[in-house]
Formats: C-alpha cells, sequence, structure tokens
C-alpha cells in the first residue's frame, strides 16, 4: 500500500514521525530511527537557556584562563566570539541533515524574542527541513491574563516566519481556553502545522520519600483522546497540516488519528517503551489495518471520522451527559 503522504508541505514516505525525543539526541539515534521507517524526524529541543548558560561558563573560563597566562590573549578567542551560540545543536542538525533521507526537523524553545528569530534562522541555515516551536509556557503568574499570553504566543509565531523560509509547525499546549480559537489564530499567522499536543512537565509529590518528584514519565493509549478530539475538530477548518502528538502504542492509535483527520502522526512513547524499531510494527500493522477496511489509499481512510464541524461541541455534550447518565447505572462496569 502506497503510505506517501505530505507534511507541512513536505512529501514523506509515510505518516509516522518520531516525534522530539531524546532518542535523536545523537546522530547513532537519528539514523537508526530513520532505518526503522520513521518518516520524518524531530531533533530533541533546543533550549535557549541551555545555550546562555553554556556561553556564561565558556565566558568564565576564557576570563580564567586570560588572568592566568598573559600569552594567552593571543590565543584565546575573542571575548566576542563567546555570544550564545548553539553550535553542538546546529552541528548536529548539519550532520543528521547529511546523514538520512527524512527531513529533520528541529525543535526550538526560547525565552527571549530575540532568541527565537535569531536561532531560527540559525537552524535554517544548518539545513533543518522545517522547525517545530515548542512553546513551553506555563504562565505561573496570576496578573498575566490569557489574552497577554495567547498574544505574546502568536507574536513568536509571527517573529519566526518572519525570520525563516523553511515550513514552521507549532506543537499546541492542550490549555489555551478556546483552543479553537487559538489554533484559528496560529494558522492565520502562517504556522504551516500544528501539533497537538504539547506534553508539559507536571511536578508531583512523592508523599513516601516526602519529595517533590519531576519527569515526563510515558504516555499511554488513553493520552490520544484529546489530541484526537481537537484533531476531528480542526480537520478541514485550518490550511495548516495537523500532526498528532501523544499515545500512540499501537497501529490502531496510528489509524485512528488518521481517521480523525491527522496528516501525520507522531509517536515518542512507544519508541521508548519498545524501542525505534517499533515503528515497523506500527507501519507493517497500518498497512494491514487499511487493507482489511478495503481501503485502497491512505487519503481514502484519512479525515473520514472527522467530526461534522463545530457543532461538534454539541454532540460532545450530549455525549458526556450519556456517558454520565450510563455510569450512574453502572454501565461503565461492564
Ligand atoms: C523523555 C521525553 C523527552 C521529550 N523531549 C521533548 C523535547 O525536547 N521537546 C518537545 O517538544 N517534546 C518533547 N517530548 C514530548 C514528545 O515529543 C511528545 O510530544 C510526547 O511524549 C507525547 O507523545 P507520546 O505519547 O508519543 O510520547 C519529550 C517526551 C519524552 C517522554
Amino acid at each position: 500500500m502506497d503510505l506517501s503522504c505530505r507534511y507541512l508541505g513536505l512529501e514523506l514516505c509515510n505518516p509516522l514521525v518520531a516525534s522530539a525525543s531524546p532518542i535523536a539526541g545523537g546522530l547513532d539515534g537519528i539514523v537508526r530511527l530513520a532505518h526503522a521507517g520513521l518518516a520524518a524526524v524531530v531533533l530533541p529541543s533546543l533550549f535557549e537557556e541551555e545555550v546562555r548558560r553554556e556561553a556564561a561558563q565558556d565566558a568564565a573560563a576564557w576570563a580564567a584562563g586570560r588572568d592566568s597566562f598573559a600569552e594567552s590573549l593571543s590565543y584565546f578567542p575573542h571575548v566576542d566570539d563567546l555570544e550564545p551560540h548553539p553550535r553542538r545543536y546546529l552541528s548536529l542538525v548539519e550532520r543528521a541533515a547529511a546523514a538520512v533521507r527524512v527531513p529533520v526537523i528541529a525543535s526550538l524553545n526560547c525565552v527571549t524574542a530575540t532568541g527565537w528569530a535569531s536561532y531560527a534562522n540559525a537552524l535554517e541555515q544548518a539545513g533543518a527541513a522545517a522547525i517545530e516551536l515548542n512553546i513551553y509556557d506555563l504562565p505561573a503568574d496570576p496578573a498575566i491574563s490569557g489574552r497577554e499570553v495567547e498574544d505574546q504566543h502568536i507574536e513568536i509565531v509571527a517573529a519566526v516566519k518572519a525570520a525563516v523560509g523553511i515550513p514552521v509547525a507549532v506543537k499546541l499546549s492542550p490549555y489555551y481556553s478556546s483552543l479553537g480559537e487559538m489554533a484559528l489564530r496560529f494558522d492565520r499567522a502562517g504556522a504551516d502545522g500544528l501539533v497537538l499536543f504539547n506534553r508539559f512537565l507536571h511536578p508531583d509529590i512523592d508523599p513516601e520519600r516526602l519529595a517533590v518528584t519531576t519527569g515526563f514519565g510515558l504516555s499511554s493509549p488513553a493520552d490520544g483522546r484529546l489530541p484526537r478530539a481537537w484533531i476531528s475538530r480542526l480537520a478541514g477548518r485550518v490550511s495548516a497540516s495537523l500532526a498528532a502528538s501523544g499515545g500512540v502504542d499501537d497501529a490502531a492509535d496510528v489509524a485512528a488519528y488518521l481517521l480523525a483527520g491527522a496528516d501525520v502522526v507522531m509517536t515518542t512513547s512507544a519508541l521508548l517503551r519498545h524501542h525505534p524499531e517499533h515503528a515497523f510494527v506500527l507501519l507493517g500493522g497500518l498497512d494491514d489495518w487499511l487493507a482489511r477496511k478495503g481501503f485502497t489509499s491512505l487519503a481514502e481512510a484519512r479525515g473520514l471520522l472527522a467530526s461534522s464541524g463545530w457543532a461538534g461541541a454539541a454532540e460532545d455534550r450530549a455525549g458526556y451527559v450519556g456517558s454520565v447518565r450510563a455510569a450512574d447505572r453502572g454501565e461503565w462496569l461492564r
């Protein structure tokens, strides 16, 4: 079965994409993902504060060296060369783009307005096929209004779009108060793709160790329900491509996302839980499912069960009330 498709205007050989994760943090992992059949690889995010921290450490080392050895003035780099610059990440992008035939998508997470635009530009120069914006921003300050936060996010997309010529995807938070409106705003701001959803770090409390714990944890298939519902609502309503991210473990999860209207389906937890070659299982299973259901192409299945419109909210509500009543009758036990 021909599984080829398009994402962000890029031609992909199938709809399975490796989402940002440590697997793609080195060249070996990226090559392994490409060999396992992933049609594109998103690199783990480049974090601006990490680059700044490294630059500060380099500057401190430079200053210490200069004080110790007068002659070192001649061979230590000039301090201007120590401006924050994501050298290691850019080198990974460059080497990955040369090593694999699938598109290498850089992921960017910045903290300053200039950082977003200038790092995006550097990633394009390094050979990234596209950039995914990981706008990881959970404002804890109650003085900031939702609209202010949303406007800042739209400005980030507009600034990056103005700075680069390659496609730009936005990895969305599920926590906007009106997610549909924000998706449309990102679309109008020029986002070439929307990734639903970003996974946030939720610190927790371990009562035995009396300690605060951190960590992402891996997802489970139930985590696919929320992104699937939103993809289903957005399919056909935005010009941006739609990428599903969350809760894929087997081929049925991939198929469900495609039926909802996803252009591509991303996976991280499954590749970490099993191994990158689990992609063969997902793709083989997708192929079998399409054939078993009588589809002759991926396009025939895509969006078949997308929501019929924004009015879907009324159906959701009816479904919710029905489910609550069913639970009241104890039907959830069966
Ligand atoms: C260990 C780990 C590291 C991750 N690192 C990043 C990252 O650097 N940038 C990012 O945007 N998402 C990151 N993610 C989120 C994944 O890309 C993905 O969106 C999320 O795990 C949901 O997909 P899944 O259910 O297939 O795991 C990470 C997830 C995990 C589990």
